[in-house]
């Protein structure tokens, strides 16, 4: 059984990964619109996966016989002036979503919820990756600049394919 103080936090953490996911979305149409179509495909993907955050936290609350309360979601910003913002944008986002997972796991301490505290850790984990992967971006368009290398990493990003993440895989 979840204390209420956790579950009211797991549900606050479900309604931001839905954010984040809709967040990176509207970057999709962004990147579509400036023909920009590889690193639409990242955001897309980037969507897919923070769905899936959030359906991991979704079933983790259901299993425990916690009662998911989604909210409202926020609309996320729209304008950017170039690729390299976005990506920058993306870096910010995950480390605040970093902490977002941290300070969840410092209640998951405090209240002795040690399954929760388990299911926390592949988000740490996650973490450590998702915070990687924006920051590579960053330092790739701020070598790339203005030039012609722009179209090369949008090929590279169109590469990209989602895999469902472990916990729903082995859930199914
Ligand atoms: Fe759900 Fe990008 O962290």
């Amino acid at each position: 059984m979840l204390s209420e103080k956790m579950l009211n936090a797991l549900n606050e953490q479900i309604n931001r990964e839905f954010y984040s996911a809709y967040f990176y979305l509207q970057m999709a149409a962004y990147l579509d619109d400036q023909s920009l179509s590889g690193m639409a495909n990242w955001m897309k993907i980037q969507t897919q996966e923070e769905s899936a955050h959030a359906m991991i936290l979704f079933n983790y609350v259901s299993e425990r016989g916690g009662f998911v309360d989604l909210g409202a979601i926020e609309k996320p910003p729209m304008d950017y002036n170039s690729p390299l913002e976005v990506f920058e944008q993306v870096y910010e986002h995950e480390q605040k979503v970093t902490a977002m997972i941290n300070a969840l796991m410092v209640l998951a301490n405090e209240e002795n919820d040690f399954a929760t505290r388990n299911r926390l850790e592949w988000f740490v984990a996650e973490q450590v990756e998702e915070e990687s992967n924006a920051s590579s971006l960053v330092g790739a368009l701020r070598r790339i600049g203005s030039g012609n290398g722009i179209f090369m990493l949008d090929k590279e990003l169109a590469s990209r394919s989602f895999a469902l993440p472990s916990p729903l895989a082995s859930s199914e």
